[in-house]
């Protein structure tokens, strides 16, 4: 076979491709590469070149020991300088690593393990209690946690030294100094050729890191050889006491002291990465979450966890088999060619040259894994595993240098995992976390907060018991019931929990309103937290109020685990005694999943035993009016439902009280802001996609937080600011002045509390002023008007007038305010009245491989005369982005797509067919972007075609410039349809007629395995759908087929997130 030279990127004179490579995440500019150059690529760095394999079949090969070694590269070059001739850094060929070698496996087989039991289980119980006793809200920052366990495990477990880690905020010394040494090597690869004392600075922190870790071996030595008595036989004895059986000789104190140091730092950050990453997987993941919590209470039961559970647990194995397969804590390892060979028969590498196994892309290689970026456990079971082709999972290494540490960190990651599901149900801290990664030596989730919220109805001294397999004293439990989730107003009525189900907001708002609705009807509620909080925990004593909405027939993201939970229940009588009423969002345009979680949960709650109070209710977002059918429900059905079960449970009936309005303290001194501790996205560049004239579409690029990675197809999630002149009018209307503060005051309420706050960042940033007034409102504001004409006309705008007056031209109570000037309410009542900001999502409209750090959008400035007629609506979010600028800093974070949604995963061989009409066009940008870094590269796509609707050429043919260079260098080719003008596009009006003219085309490339991408508004998405169905209708007609409305709506249905992916906007 003839040779094929290596794929390079273009390299720059002295530093080669240190540019291409970002010092602070090398591990993403490897990716981005492999994207661009595919199976293999060589970069060049100063003193040496390196090879990335990327593949299965690539790593396999390099995987070979009689053609490759592990030679220490460059990293590993730096790390020497404090892992010294420990194990992890050492030449293979060194008399140390051989001694040390052969006197350490034996403390690693399964009985020296098999004795290290207690003490990691000593060290995971202190994990737990410590999580228990935080209690339920605590915002867990969990990698953290896991490097206090891992670090004290390894440290008591090999050593007998005891960090204490759970005793102190923290970290101990060594942790810092580690972090920072390993970040340090990493970066020390990529200095540039520049004269030494230039980097003095960096070379005297250097050292202070690896003092610091020495003396924290030197520590740990010292104590063991001052204890004279001791009898453990753990590592440490073994490299005191051991021989090498070849040799016959002792390890040296060096060695000893370079390995303590190795077994410290290689023995703790890659398991705490591990269990990190498990944990994320399963949180996202709560189907098999579940499966790993039955696993545990068949195995484990209520009892003690012992070692002999261990090797029952397959399902965890498989789950952290899984883990490190999509997340290696070790993403790559390198090994050198013994002499010039061939890879794969036609690549050739250099004698002495590096290889370096891509473990990120070689465990998501497509012809191995299904679906390679699904975490599916289930493949990892022992008898799917044991078929995977040779070195398809690498995570610990090859032959002779594999992890010596892997049945430990095997044993300590299963026990852990099983105490933690055993007591504790996980939810994610922040429900729309994604995940990000933060690179050392190795990974880890960045920003991973997590709740930890006990089983069972345990409490901390219960678990402590638990743990240790001891009685627990019968005692009067102090805690309230099981469903004490947030304690929110304490008015001291009957009590109600309120959970809600809501990404975007909408439920979570209405949950809070009802919470506050609560008090005026002689309820007290005490718990208002999402659905997830609640699993395992439906309270039996009090009635629960559940909001959720749906997508995509799915749960959102804070209510996955309830769903799976209560869809897993067997017993028909779990949730005997508790009694519930739900109430549903959703948007009918979703026919088929119309309400689908809301109308399930409603079901499934009744058909285990729990008893239904009140008729669920429905809102529809496609109306303006959810809250005003949210109102009406709670009105009409919950609270006179609710009043009914107290009178029957011998309670009184309350007359209705008014709502207590939050109390709100205005003064003219400033306060000093306090700063912002969540991370913000940086404006780099704006422009405007459209000409004069036309509605405004702009193109906003941003450079993310650190750490926030994406795909093309993802979304980016915007919290907006309300305009400039909305926020003028209201404090205009409530007589506030530029800089007076607020001190709000009153439960229930996600506004800042007891606290001096700008009356302007409150009306900014907190609230929406925008939405229209429910009609509760109107009648309150109407109740509150002193003048008896205005008092009258709000009355009827809030009864008969009311849709066409107040909702059909979207009124506010701002506007109601400014209109009906005798209104008289205290800006207290007015912020009750409205509901929380929310956050809008846009589609990511660039690809990584442009810029990993930045992601753009493009938008449609919504700005026009307002229906209301009061001047000019503007959308909040869209005026708020139209009005930033470079540098202007804004809250930003990625949110995934649907899965579908994403680039296939072979780009070579699956042609693209993307459908967008207007600012639909955005994702596709991303995608074309992505395929032309590709074919810059050298690498062959499949064919992409872009059909996108515009009004006229030149006016708002977005991106066209770009485009025309993306189709000369054959990553697209782009056909538009302009519906002002549509016979400059052959008659063309609309996308959809262009389709059916292209119909030809677009089969050819649908049987060729395209998969078709459509994005736009939702009439775009139906009206693409009609035509495709009548394409293959017709295509079948041509065939000699029969293909009746029924089968092809079945072919179309069955195609949906396989052949086809859509994305609406409204
Ligand atoms: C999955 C997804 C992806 C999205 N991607 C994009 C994207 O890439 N680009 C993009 O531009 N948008 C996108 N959107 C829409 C985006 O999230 C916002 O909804 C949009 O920008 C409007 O937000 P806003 O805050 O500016 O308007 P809002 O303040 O929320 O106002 C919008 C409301 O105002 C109403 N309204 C409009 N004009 C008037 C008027 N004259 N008088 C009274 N009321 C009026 C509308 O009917 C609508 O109900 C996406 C949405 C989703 C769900
Ligand atoms: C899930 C957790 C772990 C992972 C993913 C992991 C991964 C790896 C990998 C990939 C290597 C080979 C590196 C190379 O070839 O350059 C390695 C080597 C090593 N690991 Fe681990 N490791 C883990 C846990 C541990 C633990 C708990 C210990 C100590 C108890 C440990 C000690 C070592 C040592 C000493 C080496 C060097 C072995 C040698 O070359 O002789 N590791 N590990
Ligand atoms: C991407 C997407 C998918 C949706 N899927 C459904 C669905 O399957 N069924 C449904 O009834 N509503 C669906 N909706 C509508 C939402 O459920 C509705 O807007 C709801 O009010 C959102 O509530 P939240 O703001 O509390 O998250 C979907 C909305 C979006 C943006």
């Amino acid at each position: 076979m003839a040779t094929v030279p290596i794929p390079e990127p273009p390299r720059l004179p002295f530093i080669g491709n240190i540019a291409d490579i970002d010092a602070e995440n090398s591990i993403r500019s490897f990716k981005a590469l492999t994207q661009k150059y595919g199976e293999i690529y060589r970069i060049s760095l100063p003193g040496t070149s390196l090879v990335f394999v990327n593949t299965r079949e690539l790593v396999d090969q390099a995987c070979d020991e009689k053609k490759f070694k592990k030679v220490p590269n460059n990293v590993l070059q730096e790390l020497k300088a404090g892992l010294g001739d420990g194990l992890f850094t050492a030449k293979l060929e060194a008399p140390n690593w051989g001694i040390a070698h052969r006197i350490l496996m034996p403390a690693f087989g399964p009985i020296g393990i098999r004795n290290m039991f207690d003490e990691m289980k000593d060290i995971g119980s202190q994990l737990a209690l410590k999580w228990a006793r935080q209690g339920p809200h605590k915002r867990i920052h969990a990698t953290q946690d896991f490097t206090r366990l891992t670090l004290d495990t390894i440290a008591l477990c090999s050593m007998g030294f005891r960090f204490n880690s759970f005793y102190s905020d923290k970290m101990h010394p060594f942790v810092d100094s580690m972090t920072e040494f390993l970040l340090e090597s990493g970066r020390r690869t990529q200095r540039l050729p520049l004269p030494a004392f230039l980097y003095q600075a960096k070379d005297k922190e250097f050292k202070a890191y690896i003092d610091v870790m020495r003396e924290t071996a030197d520590e740990v030595l010292k104590e063991r050889i001052a204890d004279v008595d001791s009898t453990r036989n753990d590592l440490l004895t073994a490299m005191l006491k051991g021989r090498d059986p070849v040799t016959g000789e002792k390890m040296s104190d060096q060695s000893i002291i370079d390995n303590l140091i190795t077994f410290l730092v290689a023995g703790h950050e890659t398991t705490s990465g591990t269990l990190s990453y498990a944990m994320y997987r399963l949180i996202a993941n709560p189907d098999e979450y579940r499966k790993v919590q039955r696993e545990v209470d068949e195995v484990v039961g209520k009892g003690p966890i012992t070692a002999q559970h261990m090797s029952k647990l397959p399902y965890i194995s498989a789950v952290l088999r899984e883990t490190l397969r999509l997340d290696s804590p070790i993403a790559l390892f390198g090994v050198c060619a013994l002499e010039d060979t061939l890879l794969s028969g036609k690549y050739p590498v250099r004698k002495g040259e590096f290889v370096q196994c891509f473990l990120t892309e070689s465990h998501l290689d497509p012809a191995v894994f299904e679906d390679p970026l699904v975490f599916k456990p289930e493949r990892m079971l022992d008898e799917n595993f044991n078929k995977l082709p040779k070195n398809s999972w690498k995570p610990f290494g090859n032959g002779a240098r594999a992890c010596i540490g892997r049945p430990f960190a095997w044993q300590e990651a299963v026990l852990v995992m099983a105490i933690l599901f055993q007591n504790f149900n996980f939810a994610f801290a922040d429900s729309d976390y994604e995940l990000a990664h933060k690179q050392t030596l190795t990974i880890k989730p960045d920003n991973f907060f997590i709740r930890a919220i006990l089983r069972d109805g345990q409490d901390a001294v219960e678990l402590e018991h638990r743990l240790a397999g001891t009685e627990a004293p019968s005692r009067i439990k102090q805690k309230a019931s099981s469903g004490d989730i947030t304690p929110s107003n304490g008015t001291g009525g009957k009590r109600v929990t309120v959970l809600y189900g809501s990404n975007s907001g909408t439920c979570e708002n209405m949950a809070q309103r009802l919470a506050m609705d609560a008090v005026s009807h002689g309820y007290e509620v005490k718990t208002l937290d999402c659905m997830d909080a609640a699993v395992e925990r439906l309270p039996k004593n009090e009635p629960i109020v559940i909001i959720t909405a749906s997508y995509e027939g799915q749960p959102p993201d804070n209510a996955a685990h309830f769903v799976s939970w209560i869809n897993s229940i067997e017993d028909k009588l779990a949730l005997q005694g508790s009694s519930y009423a739900v109430f549903g969002c959703g948007h009918h345009d979703w026919a088929q999943t119309f309400h689908r979680v809301p109308k399930l949960v409603d079901q499934r709650l009744e058909e285990l035993g729990a008893t239904r109070i009140a008729d669920i209710g429905f809102a529809d977002a496609a109306g303006e009016d959810m809250f005003v059918s949210f109102e009406t429900w709670e009105d009409s059905v919950l609270w006179p439902a609710l009043d009914e079960l107290r009178a029957k449970e011998g309670g009184e009936t309350l007359q209705e009280t008014k709502i207590a309005p939050l109390k709100v303290q205005v003064s003219n001194m400033r306060s000093s802001m306090q700063k912002n501790e969540v991370e913000e996205g940086k404006v780099i560049a704006t422009r405007i996609l459209t000409a004069d004239g036309e509605p405004v579409k702009k193109h906003v690029d941003i450079r993310l937080p650190a750490g926030l990675s994406y795909r093309p197809g993802d979304y980016l999630t915007v919290l907006p600011v309300n305009p400039k002149n909305t926020v003028q009018r209201a404090m205009r209307r409530f007589g506030l002045s530029w800089d007076s503060t607020i001190k709000i005051e009153g439960a229930g309420t996600r506004l800042p509390t007891n606290e001096l706050v700008p009356a302007h960042s409150i009306l900014s940033g907190f609230v929406e002023l925008a939405q229209p007034a429910t009609r509760r409102t109107v009648l309150v504001l109407a109740d509150e008007a002193t003048n008896e004409t205005e008092r009258a006309t709000l009355k009827i705008l809030g009864s008969d007038n009311y849709d066409a007056e107040i909702i059909a031209k979207r009124v506010s109570i701002l506007d109601l305010l400014e209109t009906y000037p005798s209104i008289d309410i205290s800006l207290g009542s007015f912020l009750t009245m409205l509901p929380q900001m929310r956050v809008r999502q846009y589609s990511i409209s660039s690809s990584p491989l442009d810029d990993p750090t930045v992601a753009s959008i493009t938008f449609s400035l919504i700005s026009s005369r307002a229906n209301s007629g009061r001047g000019e609506y503007l959308g909040v979010a869209s005026s708020y982005l139209s009005s930033l600028e470079p540098e202007d800093r804004l809250r930003v974070s990625v949110r995934s797509s649907h899965m579908a949604f994403h680039l296939p995963s072979t780009p070579e061989k699956t042609p693209l067919i993307l459908v967008a009409a207007g600012t639909g066009i955005a994702p596709f940008r991303g995608f074309v972007q992505e395929r032309a870094a590709m074919v810059q590269s050298g690498r062959k796509v499949a064919p992409t075609i872009l059909y996108h609707g515009c009004r006229e050429r030149g006016k708002d043919d977005l991106y066209a410039a770009e485009l025309v260079k993306w189709e000369e260098m054959g990553a697209v080719t782009v056909r538009r349809a302009y519906s002002r003008k549509p016979k400059e596009a052959a008659g063309l009006g609309y996308v959809q007629d262009l389709l059916w003219a292209d119909r030809e085309n677009f089969m050819k490339m649908w049987r060729a395995g395209a998969v078709l991408y459509v994005c736009g508004s939702r009439r775009v998405s139906k009206g693409v759908e009609k035509i495709v169905k009548g394409m293959r209708q017709e295509d079948a007609r041509v065939r000699g087929e029969k293909l009746g409305d029924e089968e092809v709506q079945k072919w179309w249905d069955e195609g949906r997130n396989v052949r086809y992916a859509t994305d609406v906007f409204d």
